[in-house]
């Protein structure tokens, strides 16, 4: 696009650690090429609003390694019917912004797209969530840390868990993906984990009682996706069929959204925040960037939000024959 003068910027959706890194990498990159960056506070709601600011490198200084989002975040409503979009267009107007970078997930993306045929408007997605469910991209900003914040739980739950001989059923967020709950499974060595996506064809609640919860150890940990009624469900089933057991659920809600970036998040969202940029210079419009093979891709933001992207199965399988 070669005339890209000023891009404005948003995070929306529910936070992620390393959002301010990408807010920092797309910052600094559109103004080392030469374009004004304005910062549009607390997502849809304040594009409409009129949140806007002009940001200059120190407005993003000494934020790669904080979590959440210094420019905040919101879930917009007002974003899902035309009047509201049409508010935000005028203030883009306005405010003279040629095109739009949004931080977020599956929600923002599905926001972007509308906004972006309706009123032709070029829009580069970054993917922010901790859920990783986002079709074209191997990783989505906030997931590793997110990871390593529930292991890091898990490993101290497993000794109460094993003090006790207990079996613990420990909810992690995902909405209806299933890759926090089986990733996690597998880095803390968890005896099996509930996910969504898996349908065997067995109940996966009868299934871990075949395969027995106990055998050999003194204890016992299962990672619950929060999706489907999430660990308290699985609970209150496994009392009544099987009043042998007794668990105790552990739900790690929104701890699992905060803290410092790890290494792996800082790094994406640097790389991702760039090549945002020059996805706008290259003339790319309503696509999201994202990494594949360690490789930057860009991916149509339709097939972003509409595909399925799947977990893997084999770990699945891999969590099972190692929980023996
Ligand atoms: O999409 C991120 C996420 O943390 C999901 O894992 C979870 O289902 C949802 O957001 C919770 O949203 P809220 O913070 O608005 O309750």
């Amino acid at each position: 696009m070669n005339q890209l003068k000023c891009i404005g910027v948003l995070t929306s959706g529910g936070d992620a650690p390393g959002m301010n890194a990408a807010l920092r990498a797309v910052t600094r990159s559109a103004i080392f090429r030469g374009i004004k960056v304005k910062a549009i506070y607390r997502g849809y709601k304040g594009l409409i609003g009129g949140e806007i600011k002009e940001f200059q490198t120190q407005n993003v200084s000494n934020i790669i390694q904080q979590g959440g989002t210094i420019i905040k975040t919101a879930r917009c409503p007002e974003f899902e019917t035309k009047e509201g979009r049409k508010i935000a267009y005028e203030n883009l107007q306005k405010e003279e912004i040629d095109a739009l970078i949004v931080i977020g997930g599956n929600g923002t993306f599905t926001g972007a797209r509308i906004f972006a045929q309706e009123f032709n408007f070029p829009i580069v997605g970054v993917p922010g969530t901790i859920d990783n469910d986002l079709y074209g991209t191997d990783s989505t900003i906030g997931y590793d840390t997110a990871l390593n914040t529930i292991i890091e739980a898990v490993d101290k739950i497993r000794d109460t868990a094993s003090s006790h001989e207990r079996l613990f059923l420990i909810e992690v967020m995902g909405r209806d993906a299933g890759f926090l709950a089986l990733n996690a499974a597998v880095a803390s060595g968890a005896e099996a984990a509930v996910i969504p996506e898996i349908h065997t064809g067995e109940d996966q609640l009868e299934a871990l009682i075949q395969h027995g919860f106990r055998k050999s150890k003194n204890s016992s940990i299962v990672l619950v996706s929060e999706s489907n009624g999430g660990a308290m469900a699985i609970a209150e089933r496994l009392k009544k069929d099987h009043p042998e057991y007794n668990p105790r659920v552990t739900v790690l809600g929104h701890i699992q959204r905060g803290g410092s970036p790890s290494a792996y998040d800082r790094i994406l969202a640097s790389r991702l925040g760039a090549a945002a940029i020059e996805a706008l210079l290259d003339d790319q419009r309503n696509i999201m960037v994202g990494i594949n093979n360690d490789s930057i891709v860009y991916v149509p933001l339709v097939r972003a939000i509409k595909d399925k992207k799947s977990v893997d199965k084999t770990l699945f399988n891999t969590l099972k024959m190692l929980s023996i």
